[in-house]
């Protein structure tokens, strides 16, 4: 039995601070920036905000390396703004939710700067340091980031470990004092009357002992830690800690980012009797398409293994556990672009997607700028890119072979993070308004044709669509809990669903594709009367569903039954 809850019959709104909206002119958003736009989010409808990191960090990764977890970093402004943020949000009912990043440190954090002194003191044991073996590092592992994922220490004389990059050395989760000054900060936030936590990559705290090599193939240095560091082996007792010492006193929302999770091992995390978190964003939709250069390649999304990997958690998850529904954030290419069609169907497409994430069963989660539908970019320069993750792959490729650059170049626009990260578009302004400075990274050139400004005003807009479908969420309980039913399974463009919640059905029809499609009705809405309540086409009028279905490129129904 589903319990319901308040983040259930939620819609999330997810900020990256740094390209929001800038007050102060110095080309990076921040906290004033986010008040100055809560009356666009509570117009747009959204329940939740989550934001990205705002912690002091020397920004290796945009605020992933923490530096301090009780400061606001300088750029962001005060804790002071953060406060005046969070009364404000609460005074429009919008709830706030913190990322909280806790698998690293950044290496200024004290506890490592302690860490790595050449007098040894009790900060030693907060991170996992090792002997190399063989002149070498303690095993083969890479870090997320390129590179080995440990590093020598010249004063220590051992290893450190870092799944992500130098500079975010993995926390020693062995250590009891190191979950203790954890829970501490958990505490700190949440007395401060947040709502919750996005947890980052928080399935990888638990790391097998033992370190062993992982497999690598031929043409491969390093091999993944994962099967060693993801889903480990004290992983539950380590969150179910956490959920008993400090989460279960609070009336909040947790969400794990937990890559490389089956839906079994999700529920292991979400179930509802397992007091561990309420939800998490897996990624096998998202990671799509890999090969033997992991994500970074221009692969088409396979639509049918799309349809059945979404159908599946759907399926699987119902009555047990709860789910995010995303494709995209600060990490992901823009959904529109990978998922849609960002040319000529960009619009349709674009409220397609939308359709898809607001009426399946999960907490929706929208990633700033989708509402717009934003784009990815292309920028002519690998200077033009900020990302620590883009930056490092590109010397990679281009150490590997030279004549690789225009491959890297185009795998870049694919799924470069900046694609994400270039400033919210909020008008035809110069740097789109969202800066009176220069922006920390360039705009994308689109944004006199795309933007909120022009958004607001046409009644048709992408904008006005998600708030009708934010709305719908709100207005029907059948959409938050009701049981998913697919249909059409073996169509290669519709795609296709009930959601059934005790006398109600409403019924979803999605034509993924840019040709127009006729299918034939399914059994259970055959000749059935019943209402559009929401389309993606203006012109169409039905009372009833008959035997064939006529689908324009890209157009999204949702229908009641009658
Ligand atoms: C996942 C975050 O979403 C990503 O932006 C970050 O680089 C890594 N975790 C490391 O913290």
């Amino acid at each position: 039995m589903i319990t319901r809850q308040w983040w259930k019959e939620s819609v999330v709104y997810q900020i990256y601070p740094r390209s929001f909206m800038d007050s102060n002119g110095d080309g990076i958003g921040d906290l004033q920036g986010i008040i100055q736009k809560l009356n666009y989010l509570k117009d747009l409808g959204v329940d939740v905000l989550w934001i990205c990191p705002i912690y002091d960090s020397p920004n290796t990764d945009n605020g992933y390396d923490i530096r301090n977890y009780r400061a606001i970093l300088n750029e962001f402004g005060t804790m002071h703004d953060f406060d005046e943020l969070l009364v404000q949000a609460h005074q429009k009912g919008i709830r706030i939710i913190m990322d909280l990043v806790v698998n690293h440190t950044s290496d200024e954090h004290e506890w490592f700067v302690k860490s790595r002194m050449k007098e040894k003191n009790k900060y030693r044991d907060y991170y996992i340091w090792r002997d190399g073996k063989q002149g070498g590092p303690p095993n083969n592992w890479g870090s997320v980031f390129s590179g080995s994922a440990w590093k020598y220490d010249e004063s220590v004389g051992q290893y450190y470990l870092h799944l992500f990059a130098e500079k975010q050395p993995d926390l020693n989760w062995e250590n009891k004092e190191v979950r203790k000054e954890i829970y501490d900060m958990l505490t700190f936030w949440l007395d401060k009357g947040i709502d919750g936590f996005r947890m980052d990559v928080i399935n990888y705290i638990s790391k097998d002992q033992r370190f062993p090599d992982g497999v690598t193939s031929a043409s491969q240095k390093y091999a993944s830690g994962d099967p060693y560091t993801c889903n480990g082996p004290r992983i539950h007792e380590y969150i179910r800690e956490m959920n008993d010492k400090v989460l279960c006193n609070y009336n909040i929302v947790t969400v794990g980012e937990t890559p490389d999770v089956s839906p079994q091992e999700a529920i292991n995390y979400v179930g509802e009797d397992r007091n561990e978190l309420n939800m998490l964003f897996q990624f096998e939709h998202v990671g799509l398409g890999m090969d033997e250069n992991g994500k970074w390649n221009d692969n088409p999304i396979p639509f049918q293994e799309f349809k059945s990997i979404m159908e599946k958690w759907q399926v699987e998850l119902d009555g047990k556990g709860w789910n995010s529904l995303f494709l995209s954030n600060h990490d992901q290419p823009r959904q529109v672009s990978r998922f849609g069609n960002d040319g000529k169907y960009r619009e349709q497409s674009a409220k397609l997607l939308a359709t898809l994430l607001h009426t399946m069963q999960g907490t929706p989660f929208i990633y700033q700028g989708e509402e717009i539908g934003m784009t990815n970019v292309k920028f002519d320069s690998i200077d033009q890119y900020k990302d620590i993750e883009t930056l490092n792959i590109y010397r990679e490729f281009v150490d590997r072979n030279p004549m690789d650059k225009e491959k890297i170049m185009r795998f870049i626009y694919a799924k470069g993070r900046d694609n994400a990260r270039t400033p919210m578009q909020w008008s035809a302004d110069k740097k789109a308004g969202f800066t009176s400075g220069t922006p920390w990274i360039q705009v994308n050139p689109n944004y006199m044709e795309i933007n909120v400004e022009k958004s607001l005003s046409d009644p048709n807009s992408i904008l006005n669509y998600y708030k009708a479908l934010i709305k719908l969420r709100h207005e029907y309980p059948t959409v938050v809990y009701g049981r998913y039913v697919p249909l059409l399974q073996d169509s290669n463009s519709v795609f296709c669903y009930l959601r059934c919640l005790e006398e109600q059905t409403l019924f979803v029809i999605l034509n993924f594709s840019e040709n127009s499609v006729t299918v034939e009705s399914p059994p259970e809405v055959l000749c059935v009367p019943c209402k559009r309540i929401l389309s993606n086409l203006q012109d169409k009028q039905n009372e009833y569903i008959l035997e064939r279905i006529n689908l324009s490129p890209y157009e999204a129904d949702i229908y009641i039954l009658l």
